[in-house]
């Protein structure tokens, strides 16, 4: 996952396109989606997703068309934490989200009374029904090793009706990850001057992507958060480290194959103007029709 950027030190692109437990999620848990998950909607904003789910929307419209009169495709979302995504595809799609996480959902729900929430697993969640669009964001990336990015792929051919399209975005490929990647950024909450803003935490976070052993399906994420105190102004460090996983266009679409779906990767085209999408890659997919019904 890259975050969004909260101002403009991060470079920015517009878009081309060419042809069980928490515990599971890493060990130990990202604290960013269990005791500090109050800090996510702080640290990227519902705002800073509406570029790139415009882009979702484009692609779901030129894969499926526009739906019968009256209608609107259904979408379901895996790893839709808290609903920033959500919040601008509900306003063209009947959106179901569901993510592993309770406090992550309980700011989905929120944000989005309006829409149905499942706490599961992209792993092993099973719905009994199937959806137009399967949506799988920056979630992918808790998906360490090949068996289980290849059990969310098949959850997602679980959920897809055949017909109906998959959009798998891992932050990185092999090939587009950056090791040694930098970024940081603070909330606007670092001087409340308005009734309310004490409400906000002071926060600045950096993140630092790297991969520790080339030779295995991961690389690590490390977020720190600065967070002053508005009494005290004192500030408190917190290091929280994610482990992601990192595979290779031809990997995800073996494993998509496995699962069964054909996936087709769309690149995306690096334009310092634009204000871009998390990922340089992304997994448009079908059902081959070896999916296990
Ligand atoms: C970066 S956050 C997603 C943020 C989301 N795009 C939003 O709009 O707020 C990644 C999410 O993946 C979820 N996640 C990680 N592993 C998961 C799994 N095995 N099943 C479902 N969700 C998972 C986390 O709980 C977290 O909410």
């Amino acid at each position: 996952m890259r975050f969004k950027t909260l101002g403009t030190q991060q470079p920015c692109r517009a878009v081309v396109w060419h042809p069980d437990i928490m515990v599971a999620m890493s060990d130990p848990a990202p604290r960013l989606y269990t005791d500090l998950a109050h800090l996510w909607p702080h640290l990227s904003p519902p705002e800073h997703y509406a570029e790139e789910t415009e882009t979702l929307r484009e692609l779901i419209d030129d894969a499926l068309g526009q739906p019968p009169a009256g209608q609107r495709w259904s979408v379901l979302e895996l790893g839709a934490g808290g609903g920033h995504s959500t919040v601008h595809l509900k306003a063209h799609f009947d959106v179901t989200a569901s993510d592993l996480s309770p406090q992550m959902l309980a700011h989905c729900n929120a944000l989005n009374p309006d829409v149905p929430t499942t706490e599961g697993d992209m792993r092993t969640m099973r719905l009994g029904k199937t959806f137009d669009v399967v949506l799988i964001c920056d979630a992918i990336d808790y998906m360490t090793t090949r068996d289980d990015a290849v059990a969310a792929l098949t959850t997602v051919a679980a959920h897809l009706r055949p017909g109906g399209v998959a959009l798998i975005a891992p932050t990185y490929t092999a090939e587009t990850f950056t090791d040694g990647d930098v970024a940081h950024d603070a909330t606007a909450g670092m001087n409340p001057s308005a009734p309310g803003d004490e409400a906000i935490p002071g926060v600045t976070y950096f993140s630092f992507v790297h991969d520790p052993d080339p030779a295995d399906t991961t690389f690590e994420m490390i977020l720190l958060y600065l967070l002053r105190d508005h009494e005290t102004r004192q500030v408190q460090t917190i290091e929280d480290r994610h482990t992601c996983g990192l595979f290779s266009i031809q990997d995800w679409q073996d494993m998509a194959e496995e699962a069964g779906l054909d996936a087709e990767a769309l690149a995306e085209e690096q334009d310092p103007g634009g204000t871009g999408s998390a990922w340089a890659v992304i997994f448009r997919a079908n059902l081959t029709g070896n999916h296990a019904a």
